[in-house]
């Protein structure tokens, strides 16, 4: 979604203003803007609708040489996208401008009472009163008037200030958007809503929370609260290999995000085994904790999503205990029965989501016990929540989500053994089996990926059709759901996931001829059941691929193009069957010439409602 860069120091900050946008450009976004303080010539103002060459473009040739600056990119909420509508914005006299990721609830009053006080708007956005309102509230003293500016907007923000008066100083604030400080070595500091926009000229860094404000002067970083009281904050020492953030080989993050599924499914499994048995320090629970939990919700968007419904089996599977999986936009809305024996338990890969963070609050305004699977550190959902474990997948940075649900489907599936283990809901002996087969799995994806050949083939052969069909049975059916969100998404084909035992009940229609079906067939418990399916789809002549796992005699008995994974228990296999999923995805994107990393109107983050 939308993202901040700023700059204080002794070199020309458009240079890390730009470099800055660009490395937060797979947030997705519509426009682009920068401000630079140039001394007595005010300040130095450009945006331009599209993406960020368009900006560069209007800046060839007249690049400001100010020391100081701000920029941001936007991703529409409030006004289309539009070179006025970009941030950043200005107060009438251009002596005030901000860049804000967010929404101002009630941006309708206060600008209202701004006009009637004589104020001129230029654009549609709620930022622009935030700008108006600070030189309203301006007497000479920057952070009096950036406080009170705060004690009147609602909503949610990370907001960064400029003001030609105050050459030396940005001011920065929060509230559920992230925001982060770099601190630089030779007098210079840097300001991102993200750490990739800063990791290649810093590590040492702050990161603020909800009330936060921050004085950022080249040499001097302060922290005070909304009234003005200081405040002290440690330093997070961003670990994170810059490199881990490029390409890295790959011609596209997604195809590199892929490829890194073994290690990051590795990374997170390693630091929760020992000795055969599931450890989680941070959790820390015990058979009595467990004991008074008498139903768990998994609440996530998207993919994550999709990783709550694998959670919800392999939870009542192994601890025999209720779940329910509500989407994030849906949960808060229609009165969940919570209360302090209920566990939430919400998914994030960014750790922003605003539907996730809003079910968070709301279940923990209901006294319910909550944990975060997230894959930010530091990031809003993780501070939130009352527990957290983290996946250890790195940086994800294309926007279709790939090694972020594999090793969140690891967290839940080892969650799952942890509370098996303090609820003695399994024997020991099954859990030891179970842990030796979750050892192997990144092994198997590795083996997963080595053959995308006849993956590439079976996408250069449909690409061009306009309707994939996903079907399967169980923990199949969840994985379904997933390849079908990934073919939407990146390659705009349509595709629809059903468990397969309902198509009979009305979409069996849609089968004729020719039509595409995605069949996965590997949950040994309704195997037969999932083979008469395909025999259903078949017989109505659509082309049918399955997904099967190795060792499997007679699904290719049926079917022309069959693909293996290796085999392994039926709980642990959609980590591997998902790989092929999200490689069909991939070169079906790339058959049709779509921007694989960028698809249109999605954003990485979605930190709006
Ligand atoms: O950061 P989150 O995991 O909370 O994001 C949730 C969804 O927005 C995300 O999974 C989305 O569905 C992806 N684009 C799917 O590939």
């Amino acid at each position: 979604m939308c993202g901040i860069v700023g700059y204080i120091g002794n070199k020309r900050a458009i240079d890390f203003l730009l470099d800055g946008l660009t490395k937060l450009e797979y947030r997705g976004y519509d426009s682009a803007g920068v401000a630079v303080n140039c001394g007595d010539e005010g300040i130095f103002i450009e945006k331009a609708v599209g993406r960020l060459d368009s900006l560069k473009q209007k800046l060839k040739g007249r690049l400001p040489n100010g020391t100081i600056g701000i920029g941001h990119t936007r991703w529409a909420t409030h006004g289309r996208p539009s070179d006025v509508n970009a941030h950043p914005h200005s107060d009438c006299h251009g002596n005030f401008v901000v860049v804000h990721n967010g929404i101002i609830e009630n941006y309708l009053p206060l600008k209202q009472d701004l006009i009637s006080k004589g104020h001129k708007f230029i654009s549609e956005t709620d930022t622009e009163v935030v700008a108006h309102l600070i030189e309203e509230n301006y007497h000479g003293d920057f952070l009096l008037a950036v406080r009170e500016v705060l004690a009147k907007i609602e909503g949610s923000y990370s907001l960064l200030f400029m003001s030609k008066f105050h050459p030396d100083t940005l001011i920065a604030a929060k509230q559920d958007n992230p925001l982060v400080i770099g601190l630089g070595e030779n007098g210079e500091n840097f300001i991102a809503s993200d750490i990739p926009a800063i990791i290649s000229y810093t590590r040492k860094t702050y990161i603020l929370n909800d009330g936060d404000i921050a004085i950022v002067q080249k040499n001097n970083v302060q922290f005070v609260n909304r009234q003005g009281a200081p405040i002290s904050k440690k330093i997070f020492h961003v670990s994170w290999n810059a490199a881990a953030a490029e390409k890295g080989g790959y011609e596209h993050f997604m195809l590199k995000e892929i490829n890194e599924q073994p290690k990051a499914v590795r990374d997170t499994i390693s630091p929760h085994i020992l000795n055969n048995s599931v450890n989680f320090n941070e959790l820390n629970w015990n058979s009595d904790f467990l004991k008074n939990i008498n139903k768990i919700y998994i609440v996530a968007c998207g993919t994550a999503y999709h990783a709550g419904l694998v959670g919800k089996f392999y939870i009542e599977k192994l601890v025999r205990k209720l779940v329910e999986v509500d989407l994030a936009s849906e949960f808060r809305y229609r009165s969940p029965i919570v209360d302090e024996n209920t566990l939430v338990i919400v998914v994030s890969q960014s750790g922003e989501t605003s539907d996730t963070l809003a079910a968070l609050k709301e279940s923990k305004r209901l006294g319910a016990k909550t944990l975060a699977v997230t894959n930010v550190v530091g990031s809003s959902i993780a501070r939130e929540a009352e527990f957290v474990i983290l996946t250890a997948a790195g940086p994800e940075i294309a926007v279709a989500s790939t090694k972020a649900y594999t090793t969140q489907l690891i967290l839940m599936f080892m969650l799952a053994l942890y509370m098996a283990q303090l609820s003695k809901s399994i024997p020991e002996n099954e859990i030891e089996r179970l842990i030796n087969l979750l050892k192997k799995i990144p092994a198997q994806i590795s083996e997963t990926l080595s053959d995308v050949d006849p993956i590439k083939t079976f996408a250069q052969m449909y690409g061009f059709n306009d309707d994939v069909f996903y079907i399967g049975r169980s923990l199949d059916y969840c994985v379904a759901l997933e390849g079908a969100l990934k073919l939407k998404e990146i390659s705009y084909i349509h595709a629809e996931a059903y468990a397969a035992g309902e198509l009979k009940h009305g979409t069996l229609a849609l089968i004729v001829e020719g039509v595409p079906v995605i069949a996965l067939a590997t949950q040994k418990s309704v195997y037969e059941k999932t083979l008469s399916n395909i025999k259903e789809v078949k017989a109505r002549d659509a082309i049918v691929i399955g997904i099967a796992a190795q060792g499997d005699s007679q699904l290719s008995n049926y079917l022309d193009h069959v693909i293996f994974v290796p085999d392994t228990d039926e709980l642990l296999i959609p980590l591997l069957t998902v790989v092929p999923l999200q490689l069909l995805a991939y070169y079906a994107a790339i058959t049709r010439g779509c921007d694989v990393d960028k698809p249109r109107n999605l954003a990485k983050s979605v930190t709006v409602e």
